[in-house]
This record gives structure tokens, C-alpha cells and sequence, in this order.
């Protein structure tokens, strides 16, 4: 009995603790948010999550109001789904709320990097310099460069696009969108290199091809690798992946190339200053990849189906950038030169520029994620305030809090190409909920730190492949009576929506 007893004692002890460690005896505290566990201990709501986070959502944001703490997979998240508060997530210290903990996990499963202090900063120095201003322009001429040797390479060859030519349009404009920005920030290959600039730029065509093939499967596994939930089978094809992209972007791979951006190039110097072993380099330039060329394919989908969709929207667009090219004094000719579509005239566009601002506020649903590092208070815009505990997460997910929010952008579900245009034609940024103007009143680039430092030249992108489009080719789909296909829910929260299906479209060249 005596030495029963102890046994005994440290099997309670044992027990409480797994029963602890599993959230049975968490409950909500005087102050807190409205707490839902869920069902299944630990794991909480995650299936439910996974299955269709939007739909998830909805339901909890109806049946528990615009804050709620929710628990999953062993993590508490508190979500935060009033956007007139969004303020006090987006402002908040980094001392209570990080962006980075959680960031560092995930690139290390997906990517196989592992992050070290200083990062951030490194990434956020090199956005500043080469992704604005200045540093945008010299991009955005390089992307132009591109874009043509993709898009144009063989007119007036026997190959001329003169004739329709079918395509799937997501696959036709994510693999555009993703060779050119891939080409643009990791370089070309050199004309000295090959026998001339053509051959060179055939090869540049080849490579870019064969890459997005394989990041193409790497993007399907994507959702369930980041959840962490790829069975054995796939799990070794993303390793395999991995492992090409790591080789294909390497370093040594790099210094064979012309025109690398600087955004890249100084990201790779600084890291090799810190001391940063090349093959782990080289797995920061897949980090790098995946962030720049996921998203904007897609978008470019999306934008394309809108307009072919909205005959009005298509014929104001394109009104539009045949104005802007005329008053460059330029004119696209059988035979003539290629147009320089500058960044000047790429300022010029608000019509284009409101459509595709509509195209991500249907289209972009970023989850945000935060690591509470503090016990907090969590004041709202109308004086509710709520403590958060330390050790907790907080999210965001604003395609349902401000992107569809009938209140902040009435018959939220329909594309209106005019958007965010004032009467006057200028950009309108004045939208309200409740009498009260909304700061954050579409989101696809995130907010706070971790707010896409590629936005502008991922707007740019989009616009000169619309641009492209419109001037140099005639596109219609193939049945204009095709339905938008819906969106595939396994992809909320990871940015930029694909569709479940592709659409069938055609084009050909206008002269
Ligand atoms: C339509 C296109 C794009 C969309 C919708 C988009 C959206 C986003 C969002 C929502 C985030 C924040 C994620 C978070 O808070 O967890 C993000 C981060 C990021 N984006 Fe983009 N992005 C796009 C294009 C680009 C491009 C073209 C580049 C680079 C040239 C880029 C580089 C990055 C980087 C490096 C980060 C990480 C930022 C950080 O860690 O602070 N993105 N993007």
C-alpha cells in the first residue's frame, strides 16, 4: 500500500497534467473573449478550419460576434473581425505581438530555411531601396523586358500568333506572370554566353518553362505542407521539390547571370556578410521565389476573367490604355517596334488601377497571424475591451471582416470595376461601416510589418500584362457564357485565390 500510494499520486498527476496540456480545463476568464474549444480535445475546430476556413469563420464570427478565441491544433487564437478596431492589431508592439515567431516556423517546414536575428530588417532594407521609388523603376523596365520576350517573341516570325490561338487562361497567366518576375529579380541569362542576344533569350524561355512546371506541383502541395499534413508519399515529392528549387536558385547558379535585381543581389550579399553558409542561402532564394511569384499569377487570372466577363469594365480598360499609349506618341504597328510602356505611363490609369484593386479585394485573402508575447488588453473602436493572454495567438482574416463586408462595399460578391474611382475619376479611398470611415478597407497585402514590401511592383506587374494584353491582342473566352468558377477553399488564407477549374479562352494578335 505504501509504495502503491505514490504510484498511484503520480498517475493523477500525470493524467491532470495530459488532461491540462490538452485545454480540457481551460475556460473563459472574467474579461476574455467568448472562448470555443471545439469539440476534440487539443485539436479543437483544426478539421473544420482546414476543410473551408471562410465558411469556419463565418459561423463563428455569427455565432460569437466580431471577437473570439478559438482553439487549434494546441494553439489558442483569438480573431479579431471588426475592421474599425483593425488599428489596434495592425499598431501594436512588436513586444506583445509578433509577426516573426510564427513566420520563422513555417518558412523552416516549407522551406527548409532557417531564419536568423536580422532577417527581417535585411529583407525590409532591401524592399525599401529596390522595390519603390527608384529601385521600381528599374524593375519595372527589366519586368517590361521580359514580359515581351515571353509574350511577344515571335512576331513577325512564321510562328506569328495571328491566328487564334486556346488556352487555359489561369495556366496562360500564371506561367507569363511567373517567368517574367522570376527572369526579372534572378536574372537573364547572358548574351556573351550564347551565340547571340536570341539565343540567349530562347534560353531564358526554356528555363523559365521547365521551372515553373515544378513550381507548379510545389504550389499544389503547398496548403497541406504549410498545415503540416502531406502524407509520407507527397511529403518526399515536396523534399524532391525542395531540393530542385534550392539547386536551380543557388548562388553559384546566380553568378552566372545578368541583371539579377538588386532587391535579390543585396539580400544575398548581406547574408553572406552575416556569415550565412551558401546552402542555406540558396534555400532563402526559394523563400524569396515562392513569396514574389505565387500570388501574382493567379491575380493576373483573375483580372483577365473580370474583364472578359464585364464587357463595360473591358471596353473603359482598354479606352483607357489606348489613350495613355497615344499621348506617349507611340503606336503598335505590324512590323514596328515594340512600345516602351514606362512607369510614367504606367501612372496614369486609374481606371486600370481601381480594376484591379476590385480583382484583389475579390480575389486576395491573406490570414494574419500573430504570436501574443505579453498578457494584453485588446481595446476595440467602440471602448469593449478584452484581455488576451500571453502564450495565445491573434489572426485577422479580412475577406470576411472588410472584403465582403456588405456595409463597407455593397453587393460585395459582384465585380465593379469602378470601384475605388471618385466621380471625378480619382482614387477613392473613403468607404464606412456604421457611420464610421474604415482605415483598412481592403487588405490583400496584409497590414503592420509583415505587409507585402512587393505590393507596388506586384500592382505594376499586373498592369503591364493587362496593358500587353489589351493593345497587342485580341482575347475573348471561349464560351462567354461560362460561369467564374469558385474559388478553391483549400487556399484561404494563403494569399492570392486560385479557381477550382480553368477557363478556356482565346487569343490572337490585333495587327
Ligand atoms: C498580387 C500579388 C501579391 C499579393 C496578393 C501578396 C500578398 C502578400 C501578403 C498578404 C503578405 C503578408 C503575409 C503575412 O502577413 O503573413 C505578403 C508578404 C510578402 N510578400 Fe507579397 N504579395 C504579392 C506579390 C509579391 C511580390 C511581387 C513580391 C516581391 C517582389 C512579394 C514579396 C513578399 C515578401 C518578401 C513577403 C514577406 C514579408 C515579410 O516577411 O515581412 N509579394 N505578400
Amino acid at each position: 500500500m505504501e509504495l502503491l500510494l505514490p504510484i498511484l499520486l503520480g498517475i493523477l498527476a500525470a493524467l491532470i497534467g495530459g488532461l491540462y496540456l490538452l485545454g480540457v480545463f481551460r475556460q473563459q476568464r472574467p474579461g476574455e473573449p467568448p472562448l470555443d474549444k471545439g469539440l476534440i480535445p487539443w485539436l479543437g475546430h483544426v478539421l473544420e478550419f482546414r476543410r473551408n476556413t471562410l465558411k469556419f469563420l463565418e459561423r463563428m464570427k455569427e455565432k460569437h460576434g466580431d471577437v473570439f478565441t478559438i482553439q487549434l491544433g494546441g494553439f489558442y487564437i483569438t480573431f479579431l473581425q471588426d475592421p474599425l478596431s483593425f488599428g489596434a492589431f495592425v499598431k501594436e508592439s512588436r513586444e506583445k505581438l509578433d509577426f516573426s515567431k510564427f513566420a520563422v516556423h513555417l518558412v523552416r517546414r516549407v522551406f527548409g530555411y532557417v531564419a536568423i536575428e536580422g532577417d527581417h530588417h535585411i529583407l525590409q532594407m532591401s524592399s525599401n531601396k529596390h522595390l519603390k521609388g527608384d529601385g521600381l523603376e528599374v524593375m519595372t523596365q527589366s519586368m517590361m523586358s521580359n514580359l515581351q520576350n515571353l509574350m511577344l517573341h515571335n512576331i513577325g516570325s512564321a510562328a506569328d500568333q495571328s491566328t487564334w490561338i486556346e488556352d487555359g487562361l489561369f495556366m496562360y497567366s500564371y506561367n507569363i506572370l511567373f517567368r517574367a518576375g522570376y527572369l526579372s529579380l534572378y536574372g537573364n541569362v547572358p548574351h556573351k554566353s550564347e551565340e547571340s542576344e536570341e539565343k540567349a533569350k530562347e534560353k531564358d524561355r526554356a528555363e523559365s518553362e521547365a521551372l515553373f512546371y515544378e513550381f507548379r506541383k510545389y504550389d499544389q502541395l503547398f496548403p497541406n505542407l504549410a498545415y503540416g499534413v502531406l502524407p509520407p508519399r507527397k511529403r518526399m515529392e515536396a523534399e524532391r521539390l525542395m531540393e530542385y528549387f534550392w539547386n536551380a536558385l543557388s548562388v553559384q547558379k546566380m553568378r552566372t547571370k545578368d541583371n539579377i535585381s538588386r532587391w535579390v543581389w543585396d539580400m544575398q550579399q548581406s547574408k553572406e556578410e552575416m556569415g550565412m553558409k551558401e546552402s542555406m542561402i540558396n534555400k532563402y532564394m526559394f523563400v524569396l521565389l515562392w513569396a514574389s511569384q505565387g500570388n501574382t499569377g493567379p491575380s493576373a487570372f483573375w483580372l483577365l476573367l473580370f474583364l472578359m466577363k464585364h464587357p463595360e469594365a473591358m471596353a473603359a480598360v482598354k479606352e483607357e490604355v489606348d489613350k495613355v499609349l497615344k499621348e506617349s506618341g507611340q503606336e503598335v504597328q505590324h512590323g514596328g517596334p515594340l512600345i516602351n510602356l514606362t512607369r510614367e505611363m504606367l501612372m496614369k490609369t486609374p481606371i486600370l488601377d481601381s480594376a484591379v484593386e476590385e480583382t484583389l479585394r475579390l480575389t486576395a485573402a491573406p490570414l494574419l497571424t500573430r504570436a501574443v508575447l505579453q498578457d494584453m488588453t485588446l481595446k476595440m473602436a467602440d471602448g469593449r475591451k478584452y484581455f488576451i493572454r500571453k502564450g495565445d495567438r491573434m489572426a485577422m482574416f479580412p475577406y470576411i471582416a472588410v472584403h465582403i463586408d456588405p456595409e463597407i462595399h455593397p453587393d460585395p460578391h459582384s465585380f465593379k470595376y469602378d470601384r475605388f474611382l471618385n466621380p471625378d475619376g480619382t482614387k477613392k479611398t473613403d468607404f464606412y461601416k456604421a457611420g464610421k470611415k474604415v482605415k483598412y478597407y481592403s487588405m490583400p497585402w496584409g497590414a503592420g510589418v509583415s505587409m507585402c514590401p512587393g505590393r507596388f511592383f506586384a500592382t505594376n506587374e499586373l498592369k503591364q500584362f493587362a496593358f500587353l494584353m489589351l493593345v497587342y491582342f485580341e482575347f475573348e473566352l471561349k464560351n462567354p457564357e461560362e460561369k467564374i468558377p469558385e474559388i478553391d477553399f483549400r487556399r484561404w488564407g494563403f494569399g492570392s485565390m486560385q479557381p477550382v477549374r480553368d477557363v478556356q479562352f482565346r487569343y490572337k494578335l490585333r495587327y
